[in-house]
């Protein structure tokens, strides 16, 4: 274990190392760009993309629609990074891996991460295209990005994880929405390891346990950010009812395809919030 911890630590330093001698530009804010938020990157004033493929150390994306590079530049004046694509621990990486961006992300001095995904409407009021804030997590995943020697330099052994999203800065989004008039939800995300959808009594357990959405990424993400001190707010795009009201099958195609569509409205929020 002693040697994995400095490997991988030789190998996020060496990324960073990278990713500075390539952009001498220290983003502020990190923007996780999940299913159908590709578009944000359009509004960005871009200095830098850079695929993850050419950084020592990124695992590489295999997921179709997340083409897997870093886009350094402003956006409405703010120093940000966008993760154009995400590592999910379904692919088959270990959590080390899933987490490895942000933790570059942090030595290049990240301190505010705004993460997105696509997910399953759980509560019974939601419906495909809804935007939820997110209030809390709960890890349902047979791992977590914390297990083993504690990398004491990016945070504690034992973090306290009794509010790992910014309550106040997201307060302050919902009212932003609300003085739009934009409809946002709130709620609690469960995070599971995929690449499975639920079956019906999954869901039923998921409600019974307190969660309004499901999906298979940004836990760990949320969980790594606040262990290293990052404040951190999460949107989930709601792309489905998972007990449909009208029984019906989906497929991962129509999961995008709502995701896109929806991604326009949380762009918008993306924005305002930076
Ligand atoms: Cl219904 N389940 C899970 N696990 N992830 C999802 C989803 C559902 N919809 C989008 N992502």
């Amino acid at each position: 274990m002693y040697t994995v911890l400095c490997t991988i630590k030789f190998m996020l330093k060496e990324a960073a190392q990278y990713l500075k001698d390539q952009v001498s530009f220290a983003p502020e804010t990190g923007i996780i760009l999940g299913s159908g938020l590709g578009g944000l990157t359009k509004e960005i004033d871009i200095l830098h993309i850079i695929p993850y493929a050419q950084i020592p150390g990124f695992p590489v994306s295999t997921v179709e629609g997340h083409s897997g590079e870093l886009v350094f530049g402003y956006l409405e004046g703010k120093k940000v990074v966008a993760m154009n694509g995400r590592f999910h621990y379904y692919e088959g990486y270990g959590m080390e891996k899933v987490i490895f961006p942000l933790r570059v992300l942090r030595l290049l001095g990240l301190e505010r991460l705004i993460v997105t995904n696509a997910a399953g409407g759980l509560n019974p009021d939601f419906e495909a295209g809804d935007i939820m804030l997110i209030e809390d997590i709960i890890s349902l995943l047979p791992d977590n990005p914390l297990r083993g020697k504690n990398p004491d330099e990016f945070g504690p052994r034992f973090p306290d994880m009794s509010e790992p999203l910014d309550l106040g800065w997201s307060q302050k989004a919902f009212e932003l929405a609300q003085s739009w008039n934009m409809p946002l939800r709130k709620g609690v995300y469960v995070g599971v390891q995929g690449p499975k959808l639920e079956t019906k009594s999954e869901i039923r357990y998921m409600r019974i346990i307190g969660a309004d959405a499901v999906g298979m990424s940004t836990v760990p993400e949320i969980i790594a950010a606040h262990h290293m001190g990052i404040q951190v707010i999460a949107f989930s795009v709601i792309t489905n009812e998972s007990i449909p009201k009208v029984a019906k099958e989906f497929t991962h195609e129509e999961v995008v395809a709502v995701a896109n569509q929806a991604g326009e409205k949380l762009v918008k929020l993306v924005k305002g919030i930076v």
